[in-house]
């Protein structure tokens, strides 16, 4: 997924399928053409990638220029197109090949046939990467066609918003369902994530998810997901990660128009993130970090011994269980850190100070996610 000034593009066309389109076109062009010796004219500046990757595929000898015109600002095409850079060329006899990256609603398309027509050319063909049939509002014939696409705001391979995204080598499409910020929370027992996610949700208006209030909320209500997982667990066996992330689907499902979601004590394994990456794309979204809170083992053994002079919990008070808790926690873990380092999404945030001290902590890093 990319960020351009305030919206989100996610992937739409790769480079390979970009790749075979324009093979395609440019095996249409060269059969039509013969041993014509075509002018390519593109339409700058969305074309220059286009006009570059066609020119380099195409077999025979050609010649290649660029006009500029202008048409568009942001999101909407203008009725007012302006000529920037103009014909200076003898085009007279000689067949024009447009190469436009991009046809919406042609008005762009209707300035190149004023540009044209006294020109004396003997033929003007126009070959369009990508065309919207459901934004055209003309009927100049489209000679030459990469792909269709819908009617939405697309950038990437030479097609910018407001200036940015034409250098990416890929195509993305605009993303219209709202963005989420997906968090992964991890810490030791008692490093404050049960504190700290409540701050959070509060703050950034996310769903909390605690894999455990899920499972025991879908056991207790004996729903079809809870009755199968309590099957596994009464045999003594895992319930199988397929059960667990269909009732995190359940639950994100129940919270669709969230501003996103705390995930906390999910995953725990590889296939487990996998999982859930796989569930975030298809709502349209993904896990944008996993943040760890840090604390030393001997703070975290203080802290529990102290919590279980209150707290009555039995494994809080015996301090060998609290460090096997603790060893455990690291050995578990150590492959998720592995796992979300590798697509840069793992923050280590330093979970020792004030409980408002660690809550800024953190809110830097989902600031600037
Ligand atoms: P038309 O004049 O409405 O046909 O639009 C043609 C021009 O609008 C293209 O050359 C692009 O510069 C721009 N354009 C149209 N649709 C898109 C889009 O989805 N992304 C980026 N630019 C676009
Ligand atoms: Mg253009």
């Amino acid at each position: 997924m990319v960020k351009l000034h305030d919206l989100y593009f996610k992937p739409f066309i790769s480079a390979k399928e970009l790749d075979g389109i324009l093979t395609r076109l440019v095996q249409e062009l060269s059969d039509d053409l013969g041993d014509e010796v075509p002018i390519f004219i593109g339409i700058l500046n969305g074309s220059f990638m286009f006009v570059s990757d066609f020119v380099k595929k195409y077999p025979k000898p050609c010649e290649v220029t660029f006009i500029k015109l202008a048409s568009y600002e942001g999101l909407k095409s203008t009725e007012d197109i302006q000529r920037l850079i103009g014909l200076t060329q003898d085009l007279t006899g000689r067949t024009v090949v447009i190469l436009e990256d991009i046809i919406d609603t042609g008005n762009t398309l209707h300035e190149v046939h004023r540009i044209f027509k006294n020109e004396g050319v003997k033929q003007l063909l126009i070959a369009t990467l990508f065309y919207k049939p459901e934004a055209y509002k003309k009927d100049f014939k489209l000679h030459y066609i990469g792909k269709e696409i819908p009617n939405k705001f697309i950038v990437g391979y030479g097609l910018d918003y407001d200036g940015l995204g034409r250098d990416l080598p890929e195509v993305y499409q605009i993303k219209t369902t709202q963005h989420m910020t997906n968090l992964v929370l991890f810490g030791p027992p008692g490093a404050g994530k049960g504190t700290q996610a409540n701050f959070l949700k509060e703050k950034y208006n996310l769903i909390h998810i605690s894999t455990g209030d899920v499972f025991r909320f879908n056991i207790k209500n004996e729903t079809a997901l809870g009755v199968l997982a309590k099957s596994f667990m009464d045999k003594g066996e895992l319930v199988p990660d397929q059960v667990t992330i269909d009732m995190l689907e359940a639950e994100v499902e129940k919270n669709a128009d969230a501003n996103g979601f705390i995930f906390d004590g999910f995953p725990r394994t590889n296939a487990q993130a996998d999982a859930l990456d796989k569930l975030m794309h298809s709502k349209d979204s993904q896990i944008d970090a996993m943040i760890a809170l840090e604390v030393d083992d001997e703070v975290l053994v203080k802290r529990l011994l102290e919590r279980g002079k209150t707290s009555g919990r039995p494994d809080d008070a015996d301090e060998n269980i609290i460090r096997n808790r603790i060893k455990e926690y690291y050995t578990k873990t150590a492959i998720l850190k592995d796992f979300y380092t590798a697509q840069d999404k793992y923050y280590g945030v330093d979970g020792i100070g004030s409980i408002e001290d660690i809550t800024v902590r953190l809110s830097k890093v989902i600031d600037k996610l």
